[in-house]
């Protein structure tokens, strides 16, 4: 049997199979972040597709938090129930789902919450100052926050969490010395850096115990003039595996990264377009003792399969292929080890803004 294929625990999660879904917003949650049918259906297309752990899309963990429309929400125990239906469904399907928590920063969308951003320094974006610098009090509250929304996640029946520090949202602003200018013990080197998450992290802990699996999405790099480098994220990964971390996520870019966008265009499974963060993960993993979870440009069985085999990577996480192919693994499983069909043109955003849901251009049908 492949090893991608083998059963493997996280704590005490017990996951069937070396398949994670990565973190998608699927634009498939009400005006106010509330869970839907639509999206209930998307998580058991997934977990009959047989994914081993679905990340939910990202869910913002306080209304300044937003960062766009029909994204997922757990700022409010209002969204236990609707949280909990999700979770359900995927259990009795038996699959397992963990919740992304995430704050956009300075790049939250002010004109759908009506309050201003924040971040850990005014940030330049598209040319424009954007954002209030966070002040000590902020700083606190935004991490009760997440505290308070990790344990709703735990109370709604998510196996896991993920907090979303990749990508150039809040957390990755904070580690990033692109967006964080700050000269007091929240900015400068990168022990100073990662302080705002190590304390996130000692703050979610608090809430949901020792026990629970919880995860981080990280960047490579930020791929930005002075971002966040390789060995800064290494360096990063240590301190929180110390504080406690449970699994690493590693994936790069920015919004404002050009082609080194976190979800890159170009024909998948070609030399550079696959597995995109191949070099760092390999130096990561052999920093680390927790598990190592790597996303970015993977669509071929084999290279996944080399990747867990040369201890690069103990698990495969995928976005877009799973939205073209939400039964991809089983397929694979199967004895069908063609490619990913996602031809990672990333039209599926799309429909995700238009309000139609995102999904498969190509196949031109919802994937629910
Ligand atoms: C439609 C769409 C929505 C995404 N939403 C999220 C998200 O909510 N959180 C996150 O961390 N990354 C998100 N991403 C990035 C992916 O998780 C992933 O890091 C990136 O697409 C590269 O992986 P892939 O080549 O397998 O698609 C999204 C990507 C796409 C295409």
């Amino acid at each position: 049997m492949s090893k991608l294929f083998e059963t493997t625990t996280i704590k005490n999660l017990i996951l069937p199979n070396r398949f994670v879904r990565s973190a998608t917003w699927e634009g498939l949650a009400a005006d106010d972040g509330a869970v839907t049918q639509r999206l209930i259906d998307v998580a058991v297309r997934l977990a009959l597709g047989g994914v081993g752990l679905i990340i939910s899309g990202h869910a913002y963990i306080s209304r300044e938090g937003q960062a766009g429309l029909w994204q997922l929400g757990v700022y409010s125990d209002e969204l236990i129930p609707g949280l909990t239906e999700m979770t359900k469904a995927v259990h009795q399907r038996g699959g397992k789902i963990a919740m992304q928590l995430a704050h956009a920063g300075s790049k939250a969308a002010s004109h759908l919450s009506g309050l201003d951003p924040i971040g850990p320094s005014t940030a330049e974006i598209g040319g424009s100052h954007i954002g209030k610098e966070m002040n000590k009090k902020d700083i606190e509250k935004v991490i009760q926050a997440f505290a308070a929304a990790a344990l709703r996640a735990k109370r709604a029946g998510f196996d896991a969490i993920q907090i979303h520090g990749a990508h150039g949202y809040l957390v990755s602003q904070f580690l990033s010395p692109y967006f964080n200018r700050r000269t007091d013990e929240y900015g400068g080197s990168i022990q100073n850096r990662t302080r705002f998450v190590v304390e996130l992290l000692e703050a979610v802990r608090k809430a949901v115990g020792s026990e629970f699996p919880v995860f981080i999405k990280l960047n490579s790099e930020d791929f930005l003039p002075n971002g966040l480098t390789v060995d800064e994220m290494i360096s990063a990964s240590e301190i929180l595996e110390k504080a406690g971390m449970d699994s690493i996520e590693m994936s790069g870019g920015t919004f404002l990264s050009g082609k080194n966008y976190p979800s890159r265009q170009g024909k998948p499974g070609q030399g550079e377009h696959e597995a995109y963060y191949e070099a760092a993960a390999r130096r990561c993993k052999k920093a680390l003792k927790i598990p190592l979870m790597l996303v970015g440009g993977l669509r071929t069985f084999e290279t996944a399969e080399r990747l867990v085999l040369e201890n690069v990577a103990d698990y495969i996480a995928m976005c877009r292929p799973f939205i073209r192919e939400p039964e991809l693994v089983n397929r694979w499983k199967s004895g069908d080890r063609k490619p990913a069909l996602c031809i990672s043109d990333s039209g599926c955003f799309r429909p995700g803004f238009e309000g139609k849901g995102v999904h498969c251009v190509v196949e031109g049908r919802l994937t629910s």
